[in-house]
């Protein structure tokens, strides 16, 4: 089967020609038609998780994959074959993922049902950037007629998160630099949208809303980046959540603000509640860039140069 995988930590990626796994007792085999990319694949590709899992070289990179159940194992209960389905694909000590033609899965895996009538590419920019998203709208506590300012809410994650916290009721304010990604940051929900690279965002918050956020949600920022951010934030009572871990939460404590460093869980209960979301019009997760498997290194790089507006997908 066609893969992009890695020989080894920090190596490039590149298009490899793999045995087709045999699923086990209680796995599925699932043929991926397209595979979603995330910032936290090159991570993987460079050794992030590297002591931490075992890992299996070559490593296929990937987790957010969707298919259609090719054949099951023994005792497999729950998925058939020509089901579609959708989900997390990394398994790391095995050395597959979702940039592949075949991975495995098992019913205990982050991994559901497709939405109704959505594409393999559309189902594919899914699982990761969206579940993240609802958690850490969920763990911020966002709430009806607070102020929210969402940092980074043109890529994967933060489109969703705008919607979520608008869905909640929330006054959001998004950061986006291009004219047009400003109106499709107001489509998703956006009360305001600041235009990051036009100064320091905190300074233009303040400068039409002097009465600062009740919460940040920040994407992207390392420490000195969310410091710079904190005097727009209500005090005390006022959250910032981070998907850097880069918060002392202590620190913040002592200045009246709760510091949320994000680790996301996702589940394939919650994959459940985003297709129905999605299926009724709720949740729109929007594309930006399509490329075929073999353009995946391209595709990372592109991802890591910080282009991203909504999500990257590869057709397989
Ligand atoms: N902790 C967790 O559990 C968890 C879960 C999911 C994701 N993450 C992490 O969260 C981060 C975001 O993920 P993603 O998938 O949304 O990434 P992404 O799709 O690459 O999007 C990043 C977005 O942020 C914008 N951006 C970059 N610097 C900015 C700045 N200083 N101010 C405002 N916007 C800025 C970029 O646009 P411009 O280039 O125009 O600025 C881009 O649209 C990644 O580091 C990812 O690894 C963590």
């Amino acid at each position: 089967m066609r893969a992009i995988a890695v020989a080894e930590f920090g190596a490039p990626p590149e298009l490899m020609d793999l045995p087709v796994p045999e699923p086990g007792p209680g796995e599925f085999l699932v043929h991926l038609r397209a595979a979603g990319v995330n910032p936290f694949d090159w991570k993987v590709a460079e050794g992030i998780l590297s002591g931490v899992v075992r890992h299996g070289f070559p490593l296929i990179l990937g987790n957010d994959g969707a298919g259609t159940v090719h054949s099951v194992g023994e005792g497999v209960t729950g998925f058939h074959p020509g089901q579609k389905v959708y989900g997390q694909f990394m398994r790391l000590p095995l050395g597959l993922g979702s940039y592949s033609e075949y991975v495995l899965a098992t019913a205990e895996d982050v991994v559901a049902p497709m939405p109704e009538g959505m594409l393999f590419t559309g189902a594919a920019a899914v699982p990761t950037a969206t579940m993240a998203a609802f958690g850490l709208v969920e763990a911020a506590k966002v709430d009806a007629g607070q102020c929210v300012l969402v940092v980074g809410a043109t890529g994967g994650v933060g489109q969703s998160a705008v919607q979520f916290a608008a869905d909640r009721g929330a006054r959001v304010i998004a950061t986006a630099a291009d004219p047009q990604d400003q109106a499709w940051m107001r489509r998703l929900g956006a009360e305001e949208v600041i235009d990051h690279t036009a100064g320091p965002v905190a300074e233009l918050l303040l400068d039409t809303r002097p009465e600062g956020v009740h919460t940040v949600l920040d994407l992207v920022d390392d420490a000195a980046g969310v410091a710079r951010l904190l005097p727009a934030v209500h005090r005390p009572g006022g959250t910032v959540a981070s998907t850097q871990g880069v918060l002392d939460p202590a620190d913040l404590a002592r200045r009246g603000i709760t510091g949320i460093n994000f680790r996301s869980r996702g589940s394939a209960a919650l994959l459940r509640t985003l297709a129905d979301l999605i299926t009724a019009g709720r949740l729109h997760v929007h594309i930006d860039h399509e490329a075929d498997l073999a353009e995946a290194p391209s595709a990372l790089e592109r991802l890591r140069a910080g282009r991203a507006r909504g999500k990257t997908v590869l057709r397989i």
